[in-house]
């Protein structure tokens, strides 16, 4: 593992510790958190910087507000109100804070209101950052889902931070997600589901060069089928990039690795919860349906090579399995992973939900709190909040 300083390692006894925390929940119209993972995952740092006598200052950004033009939708106040119910104590949210002019005291935590909302951050502005390191002793990043954005607050707060260190998330991802891919145990599998080839075909791609089997799902998957020359009714895809999915396939057969192209499916003739399920050959897709999911041919086939392989990672569900009848495919694979002896990682909001209705969250073997940074790192990118640690891993 690339070489930085961490928040365990560093004493911080009467210290002013500004954590940068990735809890960009997803909430309901009304405001109410749907899913907490990311703040129970910010609980340890915040713990730690605690226990070692520290003043402890926490931010975040949530969704993508206009800088400079706070709404209350963009306030951290429900995620303020969570963590004081997880920490058991209080923490108070702290509007306005980039010039300073509150306080925290040694064992309290403030929450620091959407860093987003501040002007500069988006462009890592060194004059935001710079305001922001006259708040703290120790910089310390802990937002491991934020780690390819280049913003004042995981960037430019790094590099002018008297100390910058990585919080506990950070250093277990990192340290995760290396071990699975530097030196992986073979067969290495990956498994690329979501709707687009075009929002990940530089992953597809990166991923051809290392994996041993690429598993494809959902509208991807189409596309794929589309390229191996199978009907697919009007399912969504993306024709234009068939030349671009047939690359892929031929870059996996040079070395002998390979992309399943699913042989049945499962479709309907609309999108719908309410929809009538239909197994049916790959070759035998009509004009007007659409396919929902795997049949339960391919669904097998993908468990076999689960169950054998080394080493799983895995981004993007294989059907709709929001809706229970085009969820088997999904079903299936989640199953054969737990099952699997093989080290498996998991990354992105859609898995994450497939992983919890299925309930095989304690099999897996490392879930990341990251959607964006965690297919960068699979891509070998250079994830800027990293680098930053990294530049100042001797200061
Ligand atoms: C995420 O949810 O992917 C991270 O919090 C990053 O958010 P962003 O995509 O708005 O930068
Ligand atoms: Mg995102």
């Amino acid at each position: 593992m690339m070489k930085i300083k961490k928040l365990a390692d560093l004493d911080l006894n009467h210290q002013r510790v500004f954590i940068r925390a990735d809890l960009n929940v997803p909430q309901d119209e009304a405001g109410n958190i749907t899913e907490d993972t990311r703040i129970r995952a910010s609980i340890p740092g915040i713990r730690l910087a605690l226990s070692k006598g520290a003043a402890v200052m926490v931010t975040s950004h949530l969704g993508r507000p206009t800088e400079g033009e706070f709404k209350p939708a963009d306030s951290l106040a429900p995620i303020a109100a969570r963590m004081s119910e997880l920490l058991g104590q209080p923490v108070k949210l702290i509007q306005n804070w980039v010039d300073g002019g509150f306080s925290v005291a040694p064992g309290e935590v403030v929450l620091l209101e959407n860093c987003r909302c501040n002007k500069g951050e988006k462009k890592n502005s060194d004059e935001l950052a710079e305001k922001m390191a006259k708040l703290c002793d120790v910089y310390v990043n802990d937002a491991f889902g934020t780690a390819h954005r280049a913003e004042a607050t995981t960037h430019a707060l790094a590099m002018k931070a008297k100390i910058a260190c990585a919080g506990p998330l950070v250093a277990a991802e990192l340290e995760a997600l290396g071990a699975a891919l530097g030196n992986p145990k073979r067969p290495l599998v990956a498994i690329v589901g979501g709707s687009k080839v075009s929002t990940k075909l530089t992953i597809l791609d990166a991923l051809a060069d290392k994996v041993d089997q690429l598993v494809v799902g959902g509208g991807i998957a189409n596309t794929f089928l589309l390229a191996a020359g199978l009907p697919i009714g009007k399912s969504l895809a993306e024709p234009d990039l068939v030349p671009e999915a047939k690359r892929i396939i031929d870059k996996l057969k040079a070395r002998g690795a390979s992309v399943p192209i699913p042989t049945d499916v499962v479709t309907a003739k609309a999108f719908s919860p309410t929809a009538e399920a239909t197994v049916k050959r790959a070759a035998d897709v009509a004009a007007d349906d659409m396919i929902l999911d795997i049949g339960p041919d391919t669904a097998g086939l993908l468990a076999d090579i689960m169950v054998s392989a080394g080493t799983i990672v895995w981004n993007g569900p294989l059907g709709v399995f929001e809706f229970d009848q085009f969820a088997n495919g999904t079903q299936v694979l989640a199953a054969a992973i737990a099952k699997s002896s093989a080290m498996s990682i998991a990354g992105g909001g859609d898995t994450v939900a497939a992983i919890a209705k299925f309930e095989i969250g304690e099999q897996v073997g490392y879930i990341s709190t990251a959607g964006g940074a965690f297919l960068e790192f699979l891509e070998g990118k250079t994830l800027p909040a990293v680098a930053a640690l990294e530049a100042r891993a001797n200061d």
